[in-house]
């Protein structure tokens, strides 16, 4: 056992006056390509941080939840199962209690937990604390009740947690990459059917990094400039008359959005979602042909999209793409919801030191709060680990 699952482990028994019956860690994650584009029944293509959240867990027979964060000041929060109720939550606690209202709802008998929590994602980034946190949970419920829920129902339940009792009305991605990542991969997810493949991304054995740089600027989904995006993707949809913006294929673009005529704003949603979906298979294509420099361009096209059609990029993620790509990198762009949060940047190993000084110092000039920079590497999806 590490040193951080005994931790838990004892600070669990501290609050709670027993042991926990086990401990699980469910990871954020960064998407290298296909963005907004999981709401539109498209492609993306997240891999796992090695950044996670760890819960310990033990089941009760009473109807209780006990809810305790080790990032949060404050005290053990108990709530009544059966008083659980959609969005009538707006604290952290939420999304736990969500994870059990939606197994609930499904049918699944849980009569009550304790859980210690801990995160080492960084929150409001935009590397999907929140889907670790509801993977995490609804993980440790699965194998405690012997529920036995492929990765992609947990999904499907934690993403139902979000929608409806958080009320943040975002898509499948996050959930599914936390649940189903694997160490050393990306996952290419059509988010249609959750049919998914591994692709191998090693990038140090071929001499390259991916930076996070985490901007600082906070962001949060159940704002209003998620759903008006996403709801404009749904207009696009109407007027063309499909189920969704994946049914548009890309050689078809130009006379989908000539219909569409004069709907300015959703000719922007409907070009930036079905070029992206276009990106991911290039990027993909790409990666089996073993030309891996050559996503660096795919990725900066992807952010040009989002900042210009999509418009939920700002002023600091558009700062480290422009420093990133004059400082030599070989793509760069904002990664997950945007509006703050998070840019990638694929580069040389040997440009790493020099970007990232780079970037720093043009924060700095910028007078923008300095951003946290770290290297990602394919981490490990969810997993129980003690
Ligand atoms: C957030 C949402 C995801 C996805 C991304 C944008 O991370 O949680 O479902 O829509 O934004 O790609």
């Amino acid at each position: 056992m590490g040193a951080q699952q005994a931790q838990v482990r004892d600070r669990f028994a501290e609050l709670y006056g027993a042991e926990p019956e086990g401990v699980w860690a469910a990871p954020g994650r960064v998407n290298l390509i296909g963005e907004h584009t999981d709401y539109n029944d498209g492609f993306v293509m997240p891999f796992a941080l090695p950044h996670r959240v760890t819960a310990a867990v033990s089941r009760r027979t009473d109807g209780i939840l006990r809810l305790h964060s080790a990032d949060v000041d404050g005290d053990v929060v108990e709530l009544r199962l059966d008083a659980l109720a959609p969005q009538s939550d707006t604290h952290w606690t939420a999304y736990p209690a969500g994870v059990v209202w939606a197994l609930r709802e499904a049918g699944h008998e849980i009569t009550g937990a304790d859980i210690h929590l801990t995160s080492t994602v960084p929150t409001g980034a935009g590397l999907s604390s929140s889907a670790a946190l509801e993977v995490v949970v609804a993980l440790a419920l699965d194998d405690l009740h012997g529920l036995g829920l492929p990765r992609r129902r947990l999904a499907r339940l934690c993403q139902r947690a979000e929608n409806v009792y958080v009320g943040a009305p975002t898509g499948i991605m996050d959930q599914t990459a936390s649940a189903c990542c694997e160490p050393g991969h990306a996952l290419f997810l059509d988010t249609r059917d959750l049919s998914q493949r591994q692709i191998p991304f090693d990038l140090a054995a071929e001499g390259l990094r991916l930076l996070v740089v985490d901007t600082q600027v906070k962001h949060a989904h159940s704002g209003g400039e998620y759903g008006r995006r996403r709801a404009g993707c749904e207009k696009g949809a109407a007027l063309l008359g499909v189920d969704a913006l994946r049914d548009i294929a890309y050689a078809d673009l130009d006379a989908a959005l000539t219909r569409l005529g004069d709907e300015e704003e959703v000719v922007r949603l409907v070009r930036h979602v079905v070029t992206e979906n276009h990106r991911v298979e290039r990027v993909v294509s790409l990666l089996h042909a073993g030309e891996t420099r050559a996503i660096g361009p795919v990725l900066t096209e992807g952010h040009a999209s989002l900042r210009d059609d999509f418009r939920v990029s700002c002023p600091q993620l558009d700062l480290v793409v422009d420093t990133a790509l004059e400082t030599g990198a070989l793509g760069a762009r904002m990664t997950g919801g945007g509006f703050g949060g998070s840019a990638i940047v694929l580069t040389e190993t040997t440009t790493v030191a020099t970007l990232t000084k780079t970037i720093e110092s043009a924060f700095t000039t910028a007078a923008f709060t300095p951003p946290r920079i770290f290297e990602a590497v394919p981490a490990a999806g969810a997993a129980r680990v003690g």
